[in-house]
């Protein structure tokens, strides 16, 4: 699809995994690993370009299989450089973390967010997701899942698509 509002020509989609209060990781790593979440987000994403933060990068060890990785690091290209010459792609996909989705939240057109209801880790959570306006975010999709096949918790697979006012 290309995007309607901007000049981009292709769909910019955030994909985050987030608790109750926009939970996304500790410690550099993950909160919790939902093996419906990780087909989920294999899905989205298998033969896509994904763009990352350098610390999201080194909690995931090796580049995401099948898939072109963009590592971003202030030695290298900015985000607006890289932003500006993905070629050829009807979806680019921002994959974290909390810096990256936070300067990408307000050009992106899509979210797909899975929400978990789950509790959060005695020590404590060091990175969230920004704040998604209801006045600029619908939701266009969700399933709901009571529980995973492993995990003992409701979580929801959720899409949001960016409301144009015209
Ligand atoms: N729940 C989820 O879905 C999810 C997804 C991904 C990550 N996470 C979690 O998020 C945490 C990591 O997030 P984070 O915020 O600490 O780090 P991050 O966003 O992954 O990476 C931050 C690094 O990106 C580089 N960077 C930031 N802004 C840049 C820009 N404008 N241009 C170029 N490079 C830029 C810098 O690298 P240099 O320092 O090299 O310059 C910066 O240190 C981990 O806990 C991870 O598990 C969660």
């Amino acid at each position: 699809m290309k995007d309607q509002g901007t000049n981009r020509p292709y769909t910019l989609s955030l994909v985050a995994v987030v608790g109750p209060g926009l939970e996304l990781g500790a410690n550099n790593q993950l909160l919790w690993h939902i093996s419906e979440d990780l087909r989920h987000f294999k899905a989205l994403t298998m033969g896509r370009t994904v763009i990352m933060g350098r610390k999201t990068y080194e909690s995931l060890g090796k580049p995401l299989p099948g898939r072109n990785n963009v590592v971003l690091s202030r030695s290298g290209r900015s985000l607006e450089e890289v932003l500006s010459q993905v070629k050829d792609q009807a979806e680019v996909f921002v994959i974290g973390g909390a810096q990256i989705y936070r300067q990408t939240i307000d050009l992106a057109d899509k979210l797909y967010l899975t929400h978990v209801r789950a509790p959060l880790p005695d020590g404590g959570v060091d990175v969230f997701f920004p704040p998604v306006d209801p006045r600029q975010w619908k939701e266009v999709m969700r399933k709901d899942f009571p529980h995973g096949v492993k995990f003992p918790f409701p979580f929801s697979f959720v899409t949001y698509e960016r409301i144009r006012y015209r």
